[in-house]
């Protein structure tokens, strides 16, 4: 498969017989997931998405999202959490980050993930006198961030082309039936696109969520669902050499060794968003009940020079998994100069992404030798298939990692209690009683 798991340098921090101690654990989350009878088993939507996904809504995405790149310059994606982070994390990790400036396709912007008055105006900014479509994708409808972020952009819409043709331009992802935002989009006339009710947000980037930002960026879909296809079948099998299964049980491990933080590490900036989503995924997933391991993340070598000193030396609560892409998106041959002023004609005459890997290859020496426990996940390369690959990878260790954790990991209670206590502040009405506890406490 294109996407491994290589723990050949956690051989001195897990002995092999752990992993066989633990086995008869992931036997069970196999089964649990495979009879859909474990904790939040009615969300496993995804288990089976890259098959089962509905073809028909995967041609309207298709279809819209050939409308878009024709008749707008820009599209504005408004979305939180599981509603934002997929679909920018595979843009960014396969067009790269600077698409909207060097790809010459219709930009896409994502907004709606913060309440930052500064960041709406910069995209107010953004669309001026330019032709542009919006993108609100919200499975509840209520999102705060989101709905405000869109009752700008609707009237900002509104105002530039007009309602009737505003209402063309504006694609709604949502609750297949229920929902404010579903009814305003019935009433409204806008295309919708569904967020099935059995996929919770984090694993819902191969719906219609992610799916038509990333059609409009240009991505080939069908290639990005046949990676996730194969990653199904591959990581599907129940046997110890399972490379989701050998990623989870290594977390497990870890964990019960009393580790805390695990690192995600990669040494391509085009996996800044892929990390942030990972963050999400694993963060959301297992951290509950008091429990979980704390997921962190690094673009090396830049945070070399800024996280590097504390991982190499500062308390050894963590382990570092690192994403090794075989090939970069693009090569640079280093030419050597004449003179050599700089003293680095000794790394000329070569690709960069030589000097890359060797950056790496000493990282991982050097933070194995300072204590930290590394796993690698090595991926062939970010193009749209092995990306499908890795994320169904990633989702599929992440419900056995739960599972071994003894918690559910497709609900987050926890996500609730800032949206009461900002609903209390703001005077929403039926949060009175907790308004004035709050207060009691903010001014004590
Ligand atoms: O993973 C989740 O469920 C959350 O991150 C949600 O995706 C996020 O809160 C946005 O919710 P909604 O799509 O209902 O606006």
């Amino acid at each position: 498969m294109s996407v491994r798991f290589n723990g050949k340098h956690l051989a001195k921090f897990i002995r092999p017989e752990e992993y066989t101690t633990l086995y008869p654990q992931v036997e069970l989350a196999h089964k649990q997931l495979a009879e859909k009878t474990g904790a939040g088993n009615d969300f496993l939507g995804w288990l089976d998405l890259p098959e089962t996904y509905d073809k028909e809504e995967f041609g309207r995405i298709k279809a819209a999202a050939e409308k878009i790149k024709a008749d707008s310059d820009v599209l504005l994606v408004a979305g939180i959490g599981g509603s934002y982070l997929g679909a920018r994390a595979v843009i960014e990790a396969i067009a790269g980050q600077y698409h909207n400036e060097l790809d010459g396709g219709v930009k896409i912007y994502f907004c709606g993930n913060t309440i930052s008055p500064s960041a709406m105006n910069d995209i107010i900014g953004l669309v001026k006198g330019k032709r542009f479509s919006i993108n609100v994708i919200s499975k509840s409808g209520t999102t705060t961030e989101t709905a405000l972020a869109f009752r700008v952009l609707r009237k900002l819409l509104e105002e530039a082309v007009g309602p009737e043709e505003a209402n063309k331009r504006i694609y709604a992802t949502t609750d297949r039936a229920k929902g404010t935002l579903k009814q305003l989009a019935d009433a409204q006339g806008w295309p919708t696109f569904v967020v099935p009710d059995d996929v919770g947000g984090r694993y819902s980037v191969l719906t219609a969520v992610g799916l038509l930002p990333i059609a409009c960026a240009g991505i080939d879909i069908d290639a990005l669902m046949q990676g996730a296809a194969d990653a199904r079948k591959a990581y599907g099998t129940l046997a110890p050499d399972n490379d989701a299964y050998r990623y989870a049980m290594t977390r497990a491990i870890l964990y019960r060794k009393g580790k805390r933080v695990e690192t995600l590490a990669c040494f391509e900036p085009d996996f800044l968003m892929m990390n942030e989503w990972f963050k999400q995924l694993y963060g959301e997933s297992e951290g509950k009940d008091q429990k979980g391991l704390m997921p962190t993340s690094c673009i090396f070598s830049t945070d070399l020079h800024s996280m590097g000193q504390y991982i190499q030396d500062g308390s050894r609560i963590m382990f570092e998994t690192f994403v090794d892409v075989k090939q970069p998106r693009q090569d640079l041959f280093i030419d050597p100069i004449d003179g050599n002023f700089d003293g680095l004609n000794f790394l000329s005459g070569q690709n960069m992404s030589i000097v890359n890997r060797k950056a790496m290859e000493g990282t991982i020496l050097a933070h194995t030798d300072g204590g930290v426990p590394l796993g690698i996940i090595e991926v062939d390369k970010l193009d749209a298939y092995n990306v499908g690959v890795l994320l169904y990878f990633f989702w599929k260790a992440c419900a056995v990692s739960g599972y071994l954790l003894g918690v559910n990991p497709f609900d987050q209670p926890g996500v609730e209690s800032y949206k009461k206590n900002m609903f209390a502040l703001m005077g929403k009405p039926g949060y009175e009683d907790r308004k004035a506890e709050l207060e009691a406490k903010l001014n004590g």
